[in-house]
């Protein structure tokens, strides 16, 4: 669908105009329009951004698509005779592309009902609150002045490179690229075993690619807790996905059809094809004018305060382009915040030690709060409980009893566990069970008050309910 978009203005004059319409942009303007103000959102490209067009969605799609593979290849063990799984990629491509259209025409079409004016075109701030719009290559009229009594910059991140892998979309590709691959390759490097490395990996693994994922520091998935990092590195051996840790990658040499990635000392790998995954930067490049009174960080992220604030008066920043969680539910947060203070209204701001994370890779990884590491590093004295999905009759009958709950509380004097700090989750399902972990810590709930409530059975969710029924010192199933 082609959005209806203003390349000539008709009016100039806004209460908010956001540059950038990802998920930090486009949820401001919703947000502020729907609280009565007259919003403006200038885009180069499509409304919904990298997490709609080039990330979030399309990932999760295809990470589905392997889910169905693995689910077919798995139907024998239940008596269903399905054969061999055979992947066209071609269709598996199409059904994602049709999602995305989907949901970037329900996106417009939201934005549009809401009066939310969408200007065609790069946007720059300038001095007193104007926004110069560059309409796109090719496109009719010239560059025009719009003005916000606020802006709001909201233009994201892109894709971060190393040296020696310059990005051609054949041989090296970064997630901009590997979602919109034609055909499957056999086999595929993946450096950067963080929460985008271990999705693709796991993906590309499942969908028949022979995965070697090269990592930096000594584990995948830093900062998450060490026992969900355990079960995933399981896992990713058991499927024959190659993962080597505490290595630096030192370039590659194409040869014919594919290259041969160097790492380590003196090691190598011969693949089809690289996917870089080591990192998200900040667009910020071209984005302030001279005089505007904005600041940017030498990482190049715009600074803030904790209401989105930037060091101009009425100027605003959220989602990526600020230093905190690249996420696009972070984003939804802070433009909401954003709105909410600039209307005076009281407003409380991101907790981001205590929002939740959800990896898609298999097994999932879901988290909310402090890692037992981080709470230790913290001085804080901790007691733990770990629920297994080997014992949960849900994770049995689906057959998908690889992960775990854990569960870390503040130690009180007497010993018993206190409040709850960190929930963390892996295995079947868990990005969708996070919601109780999520509101028990960011409530500052006790296992005891947790433990009140009643989980369905059989469900996923009872391993969360006996973890922290374990923690009052009195589980079912979990001593
Ligand atoms: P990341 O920061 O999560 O992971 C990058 C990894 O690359 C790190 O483990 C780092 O040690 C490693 N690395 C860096 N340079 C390297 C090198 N030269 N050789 C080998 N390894 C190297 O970044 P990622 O995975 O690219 O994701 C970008 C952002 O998007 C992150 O903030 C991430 O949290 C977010 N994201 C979140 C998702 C989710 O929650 N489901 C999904 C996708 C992205």
């Amino acid at each position: 669908m082609k959005m209806e978009v203003i390349t000539t203005p008709e009016a100039t004059e806004f209460d908010v105009v956001v540059i950038g319409g990802g998920p930090g942009g486009y949820s401001t303007a919703l947000y502020g329009a729907s609280a009565g103000l007259r919003v403006a959102v200038v885009e180069h490209d499509k409304v919904g951004g990298t997490c709609l067009h080039r990330g979030c969605v399309p990932a999760k799609e295809f990470l589905e698509t392997a889910s169905v593979v693995r689910t077919v290849a798995g139907a024998k063990e239940f008596g269903v005779q399905a054969g061999q799984p055979v992947v066209d990629f071609a269709v598996s491509q199409g059904r994602k592309q049709k999602v995305v259209d989907q949901l970037f025409k329900g996106l417009a079409g939201l934005m549009k009902g809401r009066g939310i004016v969408t200007f065609d075109g790069t946007g720059t701030l300038l001095p007193d609150h104007r926004v110069r719009v560059e309409p796109n290559p090719g496109a009719e009229g010239g560059a025009f002045e719009i003005t916000g009594r606020n802006v709001v910059l909201a233009t994201g991140s892109a894709p971060r490179t190393i040296p020696g892998f310059d990005v051609d979309g054949r041989l090296v590709l970064t997630s901009d690229e590997v979602l919109s691959l034609e055909a499957l390759p056999a086999s595929l490097a993946v450096i950067g075993g963080g929460a985008i490395g271990c999705e693709f990996a796991s993906m590309f693994s499942d969908l028949g690619c022979q995965v070697t994922v090269l990592e930096a520091l000594p584990t995948l998935l830093t900062g998450c807790d060490k026992d969900v990092v355990a079960v995933v590195a399981r896992s990713f051996r058991k499927r024959g996905i190659t993962v080597h840790t505490g290595v630096k990658v030192t370039g590659h040499t194409p040869n014919g059809a594919g290259t041969t990635v160097s790492f380590g000392d003196g090691e190598s790998v011969t693949v089809d094809a690289v996917v870089v995954s080591v990192g998200r930067r900040p667009l910020s490049e071209r984005l302030l004018a001279d005089g505007t009174g904005v600041t940017v960080d030498d990482r190049g992220f715009v600074t803030v305060d904790e209401y989105q604030r930037t060091t101009a008066d009425g100027v605003w920043a959220v989602g990526d382009v600020v230093d905190t969680p690249q996420l696009a539910h972070v984003g939804f947060a802070e433009g909401i915040l954003a709105i909410k203070t600039m209307l005076g209204e009281a407003a409380l701001p991101v907790e981001y030690s205590r929002v939740p994370w959800a990896i898609y890779c298999h097994p999932e990884v879901a988290f909310a709060g402090l890692t037992e590491a981080q709470a230790e590093e913290a001085g804080i004295d901790v007691v733990v409980k770990k629920d297994p999905f080997g014992g949960n009759s849900r994770a049995r009958i689906l057959g998908e009893t690889d992960g775990l709950v854990k569960v870390v509380a503040e130690r009180l004097p007497d010993g018993r566990a206190g409040r709850i700090l960190g929930v963390h989750m892996v295995g079947p399902w868990v990005t969708e069970q996070l919601g109780q972990g999520y509101l028990a810590v960011n409530w500052e709930a006790t296992p005891e008050e947790v433990g009140q409530f009643i989980q369905p059975h059989p469900s996923l969710s009872e391993a969360f309910g006996e973890t922290v029924l374990a923690l009052t010192g009195r589980g079912l199933h979990v001593g």
